[in-house]
């Protein structure tokens, strides 16, 4: 016999999405890019920060370096405010000579309100803040020397010149470092946002990606199903009609007899699988009709011989519903109660906003939380005879009608299935 031809395999191209690998790299690199750039500006504002006396300290000593000094004798007041007025723009706002006590012998320029303090005897400049300003006094002994006093006459040290300026530069270092921070701070923040997103889009892409393909190998999956239910569908009729007949010509209470019930009981259980897949892959359009949703739920129960409790909100009206297919599922969620041992079966209805709610509580075994979402997958089953496609059916059945299905445990005990369906009233 020739061999059939294979068909291709057909498969949803994935979205291109980045592997695990790649996510983590790009999260990596987000972080140190970020670590690296806050903590370069931190450490460039703490470095502007620490050199600010120095700063402050040279450019009092450059003014200091400026002072023309009188043969013999400290700057007059027109040396001192021609200083003043050439340095103005570079900060410096007053000159003043003060002798050991701290009193003030000249001034150009105003002083801080600060009163001023007698020079140290000896040691480094003092270098205070004041105000807004930065006041500089030598010592009465030792450096800095001005040039002038290489031309003192030896004897009591000469006054000391006080300088008052404000550190423009400085502060200018400063506060541009502090908006450096500020920058990278805010720039950091936003890559950090970036790379999360960026991490959440993959995460969804990839996500995406493997529900196509699932959904993919399910729809195939259902053709062939549907095509092999289909074909076995007749012999099987056929095979449990003439069991049925082999059966009755046969005297009860025969090995022969049982042996043909167990036939005849094969038979009906895979006839109903069969029936269960083509509920399951069959497609086709939804045939809305106008439907009376608790009379629906009625119905079912009775046939099921089952006792139902219905609670439905008055006023309902008829709604234009696949009464068909809705039947299949509410069919499915009362005998799933049934089988889980429910003593009580309560359908509540809500009609609310266009959605129509069946609320399908029983007081049975329950589920396991761990299990709520895949129960709703077809073939999966905790029942030794059970085949695993009525919650996919029912699930099916809701995302027809636009909506959708959800199981939890009741706080009493049992399972709550609530089915969401778009149903819009037949008089509309
Ligand atoms: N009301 C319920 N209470 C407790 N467990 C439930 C309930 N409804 C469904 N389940 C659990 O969900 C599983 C899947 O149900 P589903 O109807 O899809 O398949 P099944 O009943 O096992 O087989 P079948 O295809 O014959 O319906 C069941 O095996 C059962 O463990
Ligand atoms: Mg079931």
């Amino acid at each position: 016999m020739q061999p059939l031809p294979r068909e291709p395999r057909v498969t949803a191209a994935p979205r291109r999405s980045l592997p695990d690998l790649a996510r983590w790299v790009t999260a990596a690199l987000s972080v140190c890019a970020c670590a690296a750039l806050v903590s370069t500006a931190w450490g460039a504002r703490s470095t502007s920060r620490g050199l600010a006396p120095a700063l402050e300290r040279g450019l009092a000593e450059s003014f200091l370096a400026e002072m023309p000094g009188e043969f013999g004798g400290p700057p007059t007041t027109r040396g001192m405010q021609s200083v003043l007025s050439r340095r103005h723009d570079a900060g410096l706002r007053a000159l003043a000579l003060v002798d050991d006590s701290g009193a003030v012998l000249s001034l150009v320029g105003s002083l801080d309100r600060t009163p001023v303090a007698p020079p140290a005897r000896s040691g480094g400049a003092s270098l205070r803040h004041v105000g807004t300003r930065v006041r500089y006094l030598p010592p009465m002994l030792g450096p800095p020397r001005p040039p002038w006093e290489a031309h003192f006459p030896p004897g009591p040290p000469p006054p000391r010149m006080l300088l008052e300026f404000e550190p423009i530069m400085v502060r200018a270092a400063i506060a541009e470092s502090d908006r450096t921070l500020a920058l990278s701070v805010v720039l950091s923040s936003l890559l950090l946002i970036a790379a999360a997103w960026f991490w959440r889009r993959s995460v969804h892409g990839e996500d995406l990606d493997r529900r196509t393909i699932q959904q993919d190998r399910l729809a195939e999956l259902g053709k062939m199903t549907a095509v092999i239910a289909h074909e076995i569908r007749n012999p099987l009729a056929a095979l449990k009609g003439h069991a049925q007949l082999l059966a009755e010509s046969l005297d009860e209470g025969t090995s022969t007899r049982s042996q043909a019930d167990r036939i005849v009981n094969a038979s009906t259980r895979l006839e109903r699988l069969v029936r269960d897949l083509l509920d399951f892959v069959r497609e086709g359009p939804v045939t809305r009709r106008p439907c009376d949703p608790a009379a629906l739920v009625r119905e079912v129960a009775d046939e099921l011989k089952l006792g139902v409790q219905i609670d439905a909100t008055a006023g309902i009206p008829l709604l234009m519903l696949d009464e068909r297919r809705l039947r299949l599922a509410l069919s499915n969620l009362l005998q799933n109660a049934a089988q889980a041992g429910a003593k009580t079966v309560t359908v509540g209805i809500v009609y609310e906003a266009g959605m129509l709610s069946l609320e399908v509580s029983d007081d049975g075994a329950g589920i396991d939380p761990h299990d709520v979402e895949s129960l709703f997958e077809p073939f999966v089953t905790k029942r030794t005879r059970g085949v695993g496609l009525g919650l996919a059916v029912v699930r099916r059945v809701a995302q027809i009608h636009g909506g959708s299905v959800s199981a939890s445990n009741r706080a009493g005990g049992g399972a709550l299935f609530t089915m969401l369906l778009q149903a819009p009233p037949a008089s509309g």
